[in-house]
């Protein structure tokens, strides 16, 4: 990703809908599960030293990723329904020849939305790319966006038991009341169990430019991602149109797992959200959950900017590109400055900070847990 200085006026401007639900209750944040100590072990197994490898398009590193997510969702969350987006195309180093590109998109929603067929949940989207550049020779990546993969399989293995609870609670209860009504009630007036929302993880492929950033050298996977979500059409009685229509919050994670990240709130239309998030972090920090030492600043630290302060800042070219292009609200997790191994070899699992890591795959989780509101129905 590379800074832009453009303002992005015209896309601040269209209309959100903000979901109400209620902080997350102490009990729950403390519940977090800590990750395990295997979980971003560097040197062996677990989520994240699988991807420590280079990942380049068209190489066997991008194989390996690959088998590693769908091994980890297959044997661990098998709820996960996996798919693939795959494209190809030429690089401008490539001398013609065709690279796969190919994304992930793991999904999770209510057993009931999944009954009544695509188009019918909105989903939180959590996102990061797991490319990696091409140069310096065997660059790694480990912020880029080894971490920020990793964190989100902890994410979904974390959120998966607390959203299994709480649909199968409240399709209880909504059979209990339908039968209480047995027979004043209409069929078409049958509620849903809860809300239709959904958790979808985008696994993205091809961030990285080849040769030098251009807006056709880089974002390969999410240009051809978005392009084919916007042109996919629904029944006509679906609730939404298309599956980018379907995207409620776009969350990109990258550049993460740096000491001392600072984190700015980018776009005015999803400050709500990163009000949230930097919310929780405090609370987290507050309550003595985070490992990493504070520095001068949180990570998310603009919790407090004002709305006038959002015109003609710099902005950071990334995957949510093609999606904010087309309408879908953005929350850009990326650190201004960028961590200093950026795009260098040192960019590798030694320089990690793993209290960093650990802290916001806690972080993250608990905004997730918060916006699907799993305490609702009680515990
Ligand atoms: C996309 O690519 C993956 C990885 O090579 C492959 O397993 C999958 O079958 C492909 N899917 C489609 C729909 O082409
Ligand atoms: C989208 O659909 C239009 C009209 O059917 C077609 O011309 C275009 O090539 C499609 N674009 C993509 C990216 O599939
Ligand atoms: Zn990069």
């Amino acid at each position: 990703m590379r800074l832009l200085t453009a303002p992005l006026l015209p896309l601040l401007l269209h209309s959100l809908t903000t979901q109400a639900y209620t902080p997350i209750s102490n009990d729950f944040l403390k519940a977090i599960p800590p990750p395990a100590e295997t979980d971003f072990n560097i040197d062996s197994g677990g989520l994240l030293a699988p991807l420590l490898i280079p990942r380049v398009p068209g190489t066997p590193g991008q194989v390996k990723a690959q088998r590693h997510f769908v091994d980890f969702f297959r044997e661990n969350l098998p709820e996960w329904e996996i798919s693939w987006q795959n494209s190809t195309g030429t690089t401008p180093s490539s001398d013609g020849k065709q690279l796969p590109f190919q994304n992930l998109i793991i999904r999770r929603e209510p057993p009931w939305t999944k009954q009544r067929g695509p188009g019918t949940a909105s989903f939180l989207t959590l996102v990061a790319h797991y490319d990696s550049k091409i140069t310096p020779k065997g660059f790694i990546g480990a912020t880029d966006s080894a971490a920020p993969c990793a964190i989100l399989m902890y994410l979904a293995r974390t959120v998966e038991k607390e959203l299994a609870k709480m649909w199968a609670r409240q399709q209880q209860q909504a059979a209990a009341a339908s039968r209480e009504r047995a027979g004043n009630e209409r069929e078409e007036e049958k509620k849903m169990p809860g809300p239709d929302v959904g958790i979808q993880i985008l696994l993205l492929d091809g961030e990285e430019a080849f040769v030098s950033w251009t807006d056709t050298d880089s974002l390969y996977g999410a240009r051809s991602l978005a392009a084919e979500w916007e042109n996919t059409t629904y029944p006509a009685m679906s609730p939404f149109k298309n599956p980018m229509r379907q995207i409620s919050l776009f969350v990109l994670l990258d550049l993460l797992g740096a000491a001392g990240p600072t984190v700015p709130s980018y776009f005015q239309s999803t400050h709500w959200a990163y009000q949230r998030m930097a919310a929780l972090e405090g609370r987290l920090r507050q309550m003595k959950i985070l490992e990493s030492k504070e520095g001068t600043q949180p990570f998310l630290h603009e919790g407090g900017k004002m709305a006038a302060e959002f015109s003609g800042h710099g902005f950071v070219g990334d995957d949510h590109v093609p999606f904010m292009a087309r309408g879908a609200d953005v929350l850009h997790i990326i650190p201004t400055p960028f961590p200093r191994v950026w795009h260098t070899a040192a960019d590798d699992g030694k320089h990690l900070d793993m209290a960093s890591v650990r802290d916001w795959a806690r972080i993250v989780t608990a905004f997730t847990l918060e916006w699907m509101d799993v305490q609702k129905t009680g515990t």
